[in-house]
């Protein structure tokens, strides 16, 4: 990722740190573990939640056939601008995961596959964590694959303990990941299936 990201990314955990949640982009390691734990074979229909500067975006194109489509929703402006330019593979759409069906249904989507998110779920309002949870559920297949992560420092934070009870209700498995120390900060990530 070249270094202007790395500037951007900090720019705006800056100016919105609740939403960015994050001083710097998730690392390779991150995004080549998070990304691969997706059985890709049974997806023809991918969103990304919270793209950034795209630490994960490229890392989903690559798993992608040509038929395959990917959305991503992204709420800052600027993010989606520099995402659009960089991955023109990709649908990006400048809005907010809470309105996810009408983003799908505006692209011709009913239901997806799977889900890779970005987002900052341990600094998110608890009625904010129900809610994405809520609106992903209405297009997300059965049996589709969800991915997240969380830093390990935050795990005990009450609003992580919360979306990781939240995961238990929403989803018939969750898998834990063992750490990856190579990110800032460590982290480790979820494999969820409905
Ligand atoms: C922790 S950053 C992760 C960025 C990137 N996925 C990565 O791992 O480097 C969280 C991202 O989620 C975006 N975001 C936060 N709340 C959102 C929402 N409700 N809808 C869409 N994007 C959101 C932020 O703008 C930010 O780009």
């Amino acid at each position: 990722m070249k270094n202007k990201y790395y500037a951007k990314f900090f720019r705006e955990f800056l100016s919105r740190p609740r939403a960015v949640g994050a001083l710097l982009p998730s690392s390779p390691q991150l995004a080549t573990r998070m990304v691969g734990s997706i059985d890709w074979n049974s997806v023809k229909v991918a969103l990304e939640y919270g793209p950034g500067t795209g630490a994960f975006t490229g890392h989903i194109i690559k798993r992608l056939n040509p038929d395959n489509r990917l959305l991503a929703i992204e709420l800052s402006p600027q993010f989606a601008h520099l995402l659009t330019e960089q991955f023109p593979r990709a649908t990006i759409c400048t809005g907010n995961v809470a309105d996810v069906a009408a983003i799908c249904a505006e692209h011709d989507i009913d239901q997806v596959d799977a889900i890779v998110s970005g987002l900052p779920w341990a600094v998110f309002h608890d009625q904010d964590q129900e809610q994405y949870l809520d609106a992903m559920m209405t297009v997300l297949r059965r049996d589709g694959q969800f991915v997240t992560f969380g830093y390990l420092q935050g795990l005990l934070l009450p609003a992580a303990r919360r979306f990781r009870r939240r995961l238990d209700k929403y989803f018939t498995t969750v898998e834990a990941s063992s750490p990856v120390w190579s990110n800032f900060p460590p982290a480790i990530y979820y494999h969820c299936r409905r």
